[in-house]
């Protein structure tokens, strides 16, 4: 891994700010713990008398002006505090600057809250982690001492992020969120789940490596949820999906999300969803804030065509997809070899690495960052303007979800496809089947289409 010759500066724009307060994962359960101590016992110590008071001692962020697309503003207009949340929950939403729910959050929220189990489809990045996390936690009572609800995500990073999303929501409630996964000490996990844990955050694999021990029990967990529910339904995850499912009660809440549900998702959610409440926000596939551009090239033109739009794009962060992870680590060096700053990640790295290179990326600590696909779905930087698959991809629902890391939450972005004569099949398939247009790239791009 290569290292920052090329800090952001911190001028680059209030992007970079953003990057720099979003919390550091995998912090340590210690410093969680106190943290969220000081927090209560602000709470506790400031007098809430009346609705004006505990708003007023609210920290908001500073508001995001930046222009945000209808992907995420045609709303109903619905407010958090119309669906009688509990107060300290809305504390710690208005806390994370979410001032109006999304979309998906006004559609699914209220449902959710009910105890319906629910299918929701709705693009990238506009909120659906808050969307299942707000109803989740809303419902979690942090007087029972057992595992309430399982939150299912397909890849390490994303439980980090997600645990971290419901640690910061749940900041001013007694709601334990733990986290556990693959490549950590199951050791460590063992132990952890010796004391109290309200809302689990995993992945499948090790999820069901403890419930199969014994010593994570799902008894009385009333909740399941699945995020990137399409890509845990995999045939390679779906079998450890039903296993995990066969420790949760009968009358157990189930919540699938994704931007993609293919067609191979119905025969699941037939057998095991109760009148599932359907939503779907996708009367179009792509994000509205995203431009889409390709660049026909020579697969050996590729490092040059890549240096080209290096110079030439204004990148305030930027993630690189390959389709492999030998091609991760030699595009890599290339970069490197140019004289431009990039971290790298994939699956075959050792966790603690993984981990620091996604923290330090997160954190601005390099402008660039080069990876397989593991990083392709629910990754959520908001400094990333600029998306490139310098390899593309197979199928749509990858397509849409690699070009999805940038334009967060209804801002704008840029998507480049270095595409081959191999790939002239794959991107007509695509192009079709997502009902988009993906241009040639013109000489000049214009910064008003990314850079806002
Ligand atoms: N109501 C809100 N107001 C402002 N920002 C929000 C709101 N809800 C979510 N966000 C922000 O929007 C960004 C995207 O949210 P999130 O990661 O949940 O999207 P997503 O729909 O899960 O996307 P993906 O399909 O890529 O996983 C996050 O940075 C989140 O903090
Ligand atoms: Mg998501």
């Amino acid at each position: 891994m290569h290292r920052v010759d090329d800090p952001l500066p911190m001028s680059a724009n209030r992007n970079y700010q953003y990057v720099r307060r979003q919390t550091s994962m995998g912090s340590s359960t210690n410093e969680q713990s106190s943290s969220r101590e000081n927090a209560l016992m602000n709470l506790t110590t400031t007098n809430f008398s009346n609705s004006y008071d505990w708003k007023s001692q609210i920290k908001r962020p500073l508001p995001d002006t930046r222009y945000k697309t209808e992907d995420v503003t045609a709303t109903k207009g619905n407010e958090f505090e119309d669906y009688f949340l509990k107060r300290e929950l809305l504390m710690g939403i208005f806390e994370k600057g979410f001032e109006k729910p999304s979309p998906i959050q006004e559609e699914s929220i209220p449902i959710a809250l009910t105890g319906s189990d629910i299918l929701a489809r709705a693009k990238n990045g506009t909120g659906k982690t808050a969307a299942f996390c707000i109803p989740v936690i809303e419902k979690t009572d942090p007087d029972k001492n057992y595992i309430q609800a399982l939150i299912l995500v397909p890849t390490r990073e994303l439980a980090f992020q997600t645990s971290q999303v419901c640690k910061e929501l749940s900041k001013y409630l007694n709601v334990e969120v733990m986290v556990t996964t693959g490549g950590t000490s199951l050791k460590d996990d063992i132990m952890r789940l010796y004391q109290p844990v309200h809302i689990l955050v995993g992945t499948p694999g090790r999820v069901l490596d403890l419930a199969n021990k014994g010593v994570c029990k799902l008894t009385g967990c009333s909740m399941l949820v699945m995020d990137e529910a399409d890509k845990l339904l995999s045939p390679e995850s779906l079998p450890s999906i039903i296993q995990v499912m066969s420790y949760l009660p009968e009358s157990r809440q189930v919540l699938l999300f994704s931007a993609t549900f293919p067609v191979t998702v119905k025969s699941f959610k037939d057998k095991y969803l109760q009148k599932p409440y359907i939503i779907n926000l996708m009367d179009e596939l792509t994000l509205k804030g995203i431009t889409q551009y390709y660049a026909f090239v020579e697969e050996r033109q590729k490092v040059h065509c890549l240096n080209t739009l290096f110079s030439k794009l204004q990148i305030n962060q930027s993630i690189i997809f390959c389709n492999s992870v030998n091609r991760v680590e030699l595009l890599a060096k290339k970069i490197t070899e140019l004289g431009y700053s990039c971290f790298y990640i994939h699956a075959k790295m050792v966790q603690s690495h993984r981990n620091k290179v996604f923290h330090d990326f997160r954190n601005g600590a390099c402008r660039n960052l080069v990876c397989s696909d593991v990083f392709t779905r629910g990754i959520d930087i908001q400094a990333v303007n600029v998306v490139i698959n310098f390899d593309f991809p197979k199928n749509s629902e990858t397509y849409l979800h690699r070009v999805g890391r940038s334009g967060r939450f209804g801002h704008l972005g840029l998507a480049v496809n270095l595409i081959t004569y191999e790939d002239r099949v794959n991107f007509y398939n695509i192009e079709r089947e997502l009902g988009t247009e993906i241009k040639p790239i013109p000489a000049d791009i214009d910064r008003a289409i990314y850079c806002q």
